[in-house]
């Protein structure tokens, strides 16, 4: 299997290393509009070619699997013409700009045969497995919440707004994680540049069970917090992903309530015991997810991060971009 890699640069870089080390494959080619990246892919691997033209890969008949790694805009375009040449194809989160070109790359490939992927690496860390697992064997409860910080002094990106860049993650580890499908969403957000991009944003995602998620992305804050809580009625998750080691803490805590006999008031009982810390699986999540890929192609294996959980992270991409230009009204999923 011959894999070309387009975009070569920050999460280009951990594509090629991990690429470049798997078993079962080849990286014969590499594309980057800059040219300076050349020196630098020698160094990485030197077995692979270097182009600045996309389409060296895209149309080249020695090459059986594309990975995309440029700006959001561009994902549709090479993705398409990927396909289209018989390609498969691993696209970088988000998928695409909109619904629409999503559901148009999911039809060429199920037409063509070949395999869409999408990179939601978040799937493939420990912490987000022990989560699942921890909810699939209803440990934690039936989930009522789920909240979501993810900020720091982030690089301002030119052609998505924070919640795009920022939410993609947290909203693909809800769709893992929770099996039912959401119906609302809401979104405020603001813009401190003058291109209209928002720079700081908030999302609050709504289920017919009564599950309320809420999202909190910036790229204006001095200090980083990647923090999730789940919480259930039988326990609470806290996932703190710059924690070295102990990024997930399980805490016996919760609440029960009951009525008065005239059923005016509600009286609250609280639980607070132990917290378990559970130990991670450490393997790299992009080098398991480059694995699950090489699996698609070669078996016809699905993959975790496939093309339908692409698109029903765009889904909510795209309603929550609605609502922020309507000023937070909600807006159906
Ligand atoms: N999965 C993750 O955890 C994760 C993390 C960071 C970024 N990403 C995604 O990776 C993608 C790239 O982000 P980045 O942070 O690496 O950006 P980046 O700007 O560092 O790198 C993009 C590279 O693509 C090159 N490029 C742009 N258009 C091109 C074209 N048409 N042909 C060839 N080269 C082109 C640029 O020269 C640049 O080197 C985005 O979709 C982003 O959302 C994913």
């Amino acid at each position: 299997m011959n894999i070309g890699i387009i975009g070569f640069g920050y999460w280009g870089t951990n594509l090629v290393r991990n690429f470049a080390n798997l078993s079962g494959a080849e990286l014969t080619l590499v594309a980057d509009s800059r040219i300076e990246r050349k020196q630098f892919l020698g160094k990485l691997c030197p077995a692979a070619e270097f182009t600045t033209n996309p389409y060296d890969i895209t149309d080249n008949v020695n090459i059986d699997a594309v990975v995309i790694a440029t700006p959001v805009f561009t994902h549709y375009e090479l993705a398409k013409r990927s396909l289209t040449n018989k390609k498969h194809v691993l696209v970088e989160k988000p998928m695409s700009s909109d619904i629409k070109q999503a559901e148009e790359l999911i039809n060429i490939s199920e037409k063509s045969g070949k395999v869409l992927m999408v990179d939601h690496t978040y799937l493939y860390t420990g912490a987000v497995r022990k989560m699942k697992e921890l909810i699939d064997n209803n440990q934690i409860g039936n989930i009522k919440y789920f909240d979501s910080t993810r900020i720091n002094l982030g690089l301002f990106q030119p052609d998505v707004n924070v919640l795009w860049d920022l939410a993609t993650h947290d909203i693909s580890i809800l769709n893992y994680l929770m099996s039912e499908k959401p119906t609302t969403v809401q979104a405020t957000g603001v813009s401190h540049t003058s291109n209209g991009i928002e720079n700081i944003a908030y999302l609050t995602v709504k289920y017919n069970s009564g599950l309320i998620a809420h999202f909190n992305c910036s790229w204006s804050s001095p200090v980083k917090i990647r923090m999730m809580l789940i919480g259930g009625d039988k326990k609470m998750i806290v996932f703190n992903d710059l924690e070295p080691t102990e990024k997930i803490k399980v805490y016996d805590t919760g609440y029960e309530y009951k009525t008065d006999e005239d059923k005016t008031k509600i009286l609250v009982d609280y639980r607070a015991g132990d917290i378990y810390i559970p130990k991670l699986e450490t393997r790299e999540a992009l080098s398991l997810m480059a694995t699950d890929f090489r699996n698609a192609v070669e078996n016809g294996e699905k993959p975790l991060s496939d093309m339908n959980s692409g698109l029903d992270v765009i889904r909510i991409l795209e309603a929550s971009q609605r609502s922020i230009k309507e000023r937070g009204k909600e807006v159906t999923i």
